[in-house]
């Protein structure tokens, strides 16, 4: 068995993981990360990509924010389309803040580059990832890499194993409790090497269901389509997903949209999830592995990066200061901006998706009305645009 010691054990190389062990460097912790999937098989998944001022600002203080200033677009607002008309909501104007698209996909490209260039530890291809004596102060980790047994000894274990990873199934069953939504549509999403339809997001809710206009740069476009939960990816051809989605669209942008062929298509499940506590014992929860938003608010990466902001205060806090106020604090602390991310995602998958069995529904009109009101009313468009912006 090889033994490592260390000071923070993380679970998972996602975004909440790897920012976790670089803000941990920063502050002069130790840190290790041990990740199941490859490097390239994490850098080929393709996430979402819009990030909050406040969080491009927490990215830029820690180093990592060169090529998102140099590459990433800054979004000054968003469009919403009902039925076909739209309107546009203006961050600067109501918030004097904005939003920055830069894909989840080349953050966590930057952070591998940042841990790699500090010499940072990562075992990726763990096999097996156990957790042990989480009741102590003396908790470990351990896994099979390249057929060998490995331990990693530490003071905290923090799980950033995502929302199917170990750390969350390993709490016991009597500490945790969970609050869970599962909505009854997907999103289909196709990754197009073409120019995107329109400069800014466009978000649209149509009788036939919601669609969205993203990018990721002047030649890649991410678009989605509301699609059944039980779709099946092989039914939707390129040629059928450019169709659903132009006729959900404004008709100028829909005779502007340019389609091509696909280089992803992939269906998302959208569900509500909150794990509370995030802490049992010397194991902390962030990131997905404490929470699942729908991406209909766009705040999976914002949240993650906000837990372990506070995460990494807490486990300085600790050691550089000998205060275990921080780690006492961080559950508390983390859910209140979760639960606010978690209400503002639900609001906006409930104002935008077609539900159901939805025709002359009370739901269905009570759903126009919002819109309405959001389209006449400055109050109601602030805030909005202040819980998206973050
Ligand atoms: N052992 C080790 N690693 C694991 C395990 C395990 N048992 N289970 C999962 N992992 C890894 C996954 O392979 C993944 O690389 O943990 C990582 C979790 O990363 P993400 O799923 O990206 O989650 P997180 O870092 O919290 O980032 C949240 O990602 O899913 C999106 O919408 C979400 O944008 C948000 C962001
Ligand atoms: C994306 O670009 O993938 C994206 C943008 C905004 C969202 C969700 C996903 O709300």
């Amino acid at each position: 068995m090889e033994s490592i010691d260390t000071q923070v054990a993380i679970i998972g190389g996602g975004p909440a993981g790897l920012l976790l062990s670089h803000l941990l460097d920063l502050a002069g912790i130790d840190s290790v990360v041990v990740e199941q999937r490859s490097k390239a098989y994490v850098l080929g998944r393709v996430r979402a990509g819009v990030i909050e001022q406040g969080s491009a600002d927490i990215l830029r203080h820690a180093g990592l924010g060169h090529r998102m200033d140099a590459e990433g677009f800054v979004h000054d607002g968003i469009v919403l389309a009902v039925d076909r008309d739209p309107f546009r909501i203006d961050f600067r104007a109501l918030t004097g803040r904005s939003v920055t698209i830069f894909g989840q996909t080349e953050l966590t490209k930057d952070l591998y580059d940042a841990r790699s260039a500090r010499g940072g530890a990562i075992f990726d291809e763990a096999e097996g990832v156990a957790v042990h004596d989480l009741d102590r102060e003396t908790p470990s980790l351990t896994f099979l890499r390249d057929g060998r047994a490995h331990r990693v000894r530490a003071r905290f274990i923090a799980g950033c194993d995502g929302a199917h990873g170990v750390s969350r199934a390993s709490m016991p069953k009597d500490v945790l409790r969970t609050y869970e939504l599962v909505y009854p549509f997907g999103w289909l999403g196709i990754l197009s090497e073409t120019p995107p339809v329109h400069d800014e997001l466009i978000y649209a809710n149509h009788p036939n269901g919601f669609a969205l206009c993203s990018m990721r740069n002047p030649m890649l476009s991410r678009y989605y389509v509301q699609c059944a939960a039980d779709e099946r990816i092989e039914d939707w051809s390129d040629d059928r997903f450019w169709e659903v989605l132009a006729a959900r669209l404004p008709a100028d942008a829909a005779a502007r949209l340019i389609t091509g062929p696909s280089i992803e298509k992939s269906i998302t499940p959208l569900r509500s999830f909150v794990a509370e506590p995030l802490r049992f014992g010397s194991m902390f929860l962030a990131g997905d592995a404490a929470h699942v938003v729908p991406p209909t608010g766009a705040k999976g990466l914002n949240l993650a990066i906000a837990d372990v902001v506070v995460l990494a205060d807490a486990m300085r806090n600790f050691f550089i200061d000998g205060s275990a106020a921080g780690v006492e604090g961080y559950s508390a602390t983390a859910l209140r901006r979760v639960w606010k991310s978690v209400r503002f995602s639900w609001w906006m998958t409930m104002l935008l998706h077609r539900f159901p069995d939805d025709d002359g529904t009370i739901r269905a009109q009570l759903q126009r009305a919002e819109l309405e009101d959001l389209r006449r009313s400055r109050a109601a468009q602030t805030v909005l645009a202040e819980n998206y912006v973050g």
